[in-house]
């Protein structure tokens, strides 16, 4: 069964309850979300593998420590998962980054595929599978089965907020994925947005609606 982490570094508490508030503009929501993003790729990244190597200082020769490589993909869930992506590629510049778009039918609350591009050697790499709601688990289920159809193998999922039904769905569909969040909410409503959630992270994120 695949782990769930709940970042509750106080930054990452404190910017996602900015997110939350209907006053948020679309500016500073994007800056948030971008923040955290960052914070999150931040601890999530923090089993990196790291080798010895020798360099010189203008003192001495020493040994420190060096990432060994940045094997590593993202994976933003299209809209609002680009959001996440500018942050955590400040920290691991050269990861490779690929789109799947999938949006809710607003009938069904199905995930309903429009866009999928990826990486040719997702099976060498970490993926970091990107988007700020897990409502249903429906989009994030579909997201991962895509990446596994083309070769992924060392997935995790991160998200801002989850619904217990989000998490209890992509646990059952894809065991072997850690989820990292920032919080746990209550539970879905009637239309299945997380309560009490922040409302539609694409439009909030974009000034749509
Ligand atoms: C939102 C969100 C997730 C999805 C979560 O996207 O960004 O991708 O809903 O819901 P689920 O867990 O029930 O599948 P949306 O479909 O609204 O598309 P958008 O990002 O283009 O606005
Ligand atoms: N998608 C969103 O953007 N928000 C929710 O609360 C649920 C799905």
């Amino acid at each position: 069964m695949g782990k769930v982490y709940v970042f509750d570094h106080p930054l990452i508490q404190h910017k996602t309850a900015m997110i939350r508030k209907t006053e948020t503009t679309v500016k500073d929501f994007r800056e948030l979300v971008k923040e955290i993003g960052m914070l999150m790729g931040f601890e999530a990244l923090k089993d990196l593998p790291l080798k010895e190597v020798e360099i010189e200082t203008p003192i001495c020769k020493t040994k420190v420590n060096m990432l060994q490589g940045e094997d590593i993909a993202l994976v933003p869930i299209l809209r609002a998962g680009l959001g996440m992506v500018d942050g955590m590629l400040a920290l691991v510049p050269n990861a490779k980054v690929g789109h799947v778009g999938l949006y809710r039918d607003p009938e069904t609350h199905k995930p309903v595929e429009y866009y999928c591009k990826m990486p040719n050697d997702l099976d060498k790499r970490k993926i970091f599978v990107v988007d700020p709601m897990l409502a249903t688990g429906g989009s994030a289920a579909a997201a991962i089965d895509f990446i596994k159809e083309r070769g992924g193998k060392d997935i995790v999922f991160m998200c801002l907020i989850a619904a217990p039904e989000g998490i209890e769905v992509l646990q059952k569909e894809h065991p072997d994925v850690d989820i990292y969040i920032a919080a746990k909410d209550e539970k879905l409503n009637e239309n299945a947005y997380i309560v009490p959630g922040l409302g539609d992270a694409g439009d909030r994120l974009y000034g749509t609606k």
